[in-house]
């Protein structure tokens, strides 16, 4: 098992550099399947979640090479139609593959997504829109099922429960690109992460109208051919590493950070009394400019206050004087962090979606587990702020989103490092 240790109280200081988004990348491996040649993806960063996606794209028959974040894929050998059981579990994410599946090969059998550990997650939009766009879908032995003969643009609304969602939103939108005749979708999700799927499929020749807003209309066209692109930076390891700016009292300038996409999360810090100054080649965050206030945060689709960000900020709440309440309405489960926060001196209670926390002067390093990406990363954030040692145990997951974690954080002043030992990992990986 690989475990990440840390000795916090350090401010960071320094000059710290964002990699590729994650949740941008994924999409677009998934819509290059469309194309009838390869293409290139420049900034992809070298994480656990994009190799994953690289087998499922090799074990539906595609080619992909990987290299110093560059990656080339070439659909030629596109045919295989199953996406198994093995591939999906690792990654919720491997359902992008069903829209060019369906849009492609007209047929499609993919795991069902189990569970996760923020919440319920169900496809259920996805596989509504696939229907709308003419495909049969029948759920068999956790698998779904789905056939065409030949896919129809058809107008229709995407949101759910819980409002948009930015998968349904991409993957039934890269079906539609290659459908006859022309798609509306009401209800489409407006995240940074769509909009650089429909910039992508946009170069590829597709016809999109109303990327960035909530009605998407798709012109179908006949093909779309392979292209090159550089993948936007991740706007929530550009966030993360502000929470860690802000929790150590520290002064980070965060380079290719994508703060055009950042609004709700950077003006939230400000009124919590961060200072942010755009210093020409990167964003200066500064924890050490004055007093914290309280606060209080509701979790939003795009443009609201993203919920991969929700963990990151409760840590840092956990230090700012007075009581916080965070509302999380994306995935209202998603609090497994509080208790090892609290683990690590932090006073929250957890009610029905709703986080109160109340500030306290210092947090104290101990062991504590990591329960999914985000959760590793607020219990990473947190350590560095911690007096004395703390463990994060289960660090694979935050190798599913962070590229060199320790390695960047060392580069600004924390004295991190990850140790590994002879015991196995204590559970299998929940996708998300
Ligand atoms: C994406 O997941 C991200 N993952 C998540 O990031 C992120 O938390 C989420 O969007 C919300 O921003 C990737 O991009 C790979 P949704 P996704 O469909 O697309 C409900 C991280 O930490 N819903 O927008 O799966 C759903 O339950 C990860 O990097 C349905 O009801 O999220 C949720 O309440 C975790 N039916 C809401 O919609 C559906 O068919 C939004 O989910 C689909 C979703």
């Amino acid at each position: 098992m690989q475990r990440i240790v840390i000795n916090g109280g350090k401010p960071l200081s320094g000059r710290v550099p964002v990699s590729g988004s994650k949740n941008a990348t994924l999409p677009l491996m998934a819509a290059t399947l469309l194309g009838r040649s390869p293409s290139v993806i420049r900034n992809v960063p070298d994480l656990r979640d994009v190799q994953t996606m690289a087998d499922v794209l090799r074990s539906l028959g595609a080619t992909v090479d990987f290299s110093e974040h560059t990656m080339r894929i070439d659909p030629a050998g596109f045919s295989n139609t199953e996406a198994p059981y093995d591939m999906v579990r690792k990654m919720r994410a491997s359902i992008y593959v069903m829209g060019p599946m369906l849009a492609r090969l007209r047929e499609a059998k993919v795991s069902l997504p189990g569970g996760c550990a923020i919440g319920s997650r169900p496809v259920d939009l996805h596989l509504k829109g696939f229907q709308e766009l003419g495909a049969d879908i029948a759920l068999e032995h956790g698998y779904i099922l789905a056939k065409t003969n030949g896919l129809r643009g058809a107008e229709f609304n995407l949101s759910g429960a819980a409002g948009s969602s930015v998968g349904a939103t991409c993957n039934v939108v890269m079906a539609a690109c290659l459908a006859s005749g022309t798609t509306v979708i009401r209800g489409a999700a407006c995240e940074p992460d769509v909009v650089e799927l429909m910039d992508f499929l946009t170069k590829m020749g597709a016809r999109i109208e109303g990327s960035g807003t909530s009605t998407i209309t798709v012109q179908g066209v006949e093909s779309l051919e392979g292209i090159v692109h550089s993948v936007v930076s991740d706007r929530i390891e550009a966030g993360t590493f502000m929470t860690a700016a802000a929790i150590t009292r520290g002064d980070l300038i965060i380079e290719n950070c994508p703060s055009m996409h950042m609004e709700a999360t950077i003006s939230k810090m400000q009124e919590i009394g961060v200072v942010f100054e755009d210093v020409g080649d990167g964003l200066r965050v500064r924890g050490n400019a004055g007093d914290f206030r309280r606060t209080d945060i509701q979790t939003a689709t795009y443009p609201g206050f993203p919920t991969d960000m929700q963990a990151q900020l409760m840590a840092f709440l956990a230090t700012v004087p007075g009581t916080s309440i965070i509302k999380e309405t994306i995935y209202v489960d998603r609090f497994l962090h509080a208790a090892e926060l609290v683990r690590l001196g932090a006073s929250i209670r957890v009610l029905s979606g709703i986080a109160t926390i109340e500030g306290v002067e210092r947090l104290s390093g101990a062991p504590v587990m990591a329960s999914d990406l985000r959760a590793s990363a607020a219990l990473v954030v947190a350590g560095l702020a911690a007096e004395g040692t703390t463990i994060v145990n289960r660090v694979y997951h935050i190798d599913r989103g962070y590229e060199s974690i320790e390695k960047k954080l060392r580069d600004v002043g924390a004295t991190i490092a990850r140790v590994s030992d002879n015991e196995p990992d204590d559970a299998t990986t929940p996708p998300f």
